[in-house]
């Protein structure tokens, strides 16, 4: 089964229940500035319905169908308009035409370099990037492939057009996701 239908089928089989964030990012999720934002690996939209519910104009990608269905329909019942769209973060060439953005999130999913590469072509100068995904921690609790894993510090020297904001080591405080949070300077 690839990865996509993996995903698919997870989402397919999640019921009526509304997606949730832990805690710890959707805090920080709520000190964004309101504005045009990117949720990347949306997922069924956790953190896209937390945004559009706070004023953002939301634009939100998966590769899975099913989890951008299911966002599309918890907005609708919400009320909240979420642009939702199916592509492979993969293939970066699938972001073409998107525009540029004051806000991008990734929550609970590793970007691949290619994808680190393109954020800033993605980005407004002076907008910010929020990354919280997991850590190592994750992998010795549960099995999750480690290199799907962030190492401690992994992303403090990863983003050249971006100065850190704000850093949190997951393992210290016993937490499984590390949260990175930048802003673009140029
Ligand atoms: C752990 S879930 C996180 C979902 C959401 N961000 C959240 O925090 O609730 C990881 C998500 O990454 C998506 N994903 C994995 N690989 C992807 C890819 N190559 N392109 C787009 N989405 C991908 C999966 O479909 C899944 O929705």
């Amino acid at each position: 089964m690839s990865r996509t239908d993996k995903w698919n089928q997870r989402y397919a089989g999640k019921g009526d229940k509304l997606p949730e964030l832990p805690a710890v990012i959707s805090d920080q999720l709520a000190t964004l500035p309101k504005g045009r934002t990117l949720d990347l690996a949306c997922g069924d939209g956790a953190a896209a319905l937390q945004l559009a519910g706070l004023g953002h104009d939301v634009v939100a990608v998966d590769f899975a169908e099913q989890g951008i269905l299911r966002m599309r329909q918890f907005a609708e019942s919400q009320g909240l308009n979420i642009d939702g769209r199916v592509a492979d973060l993969q293939n970066i060439q699938s972001l073409d035409g998107l525009g540029q953005f004051d806000n991008i999130v990734i929550c609970r999913y590793k970007p691949e370099p290619d994808l680190i590469e393109a954020l800033s072509e993605l980005m407004c100068i002076g907008g910010s990037l929020f990354i919280s995904t997991f850590n190592k921690l994750h992998h010795q609790r549960s099995g999750f492939r480690s290199e799907l894993c962030l190492a401690s510090g992994q992303y403090l020297e990863t983003f050249s057009d971006f100065q850190l904001e704000f850093y949190q080591d997951g393992v210290p405080n016993n937490s499984n996701l590390d949260i990175y949070l930048f802003k673009r300077l140029f």
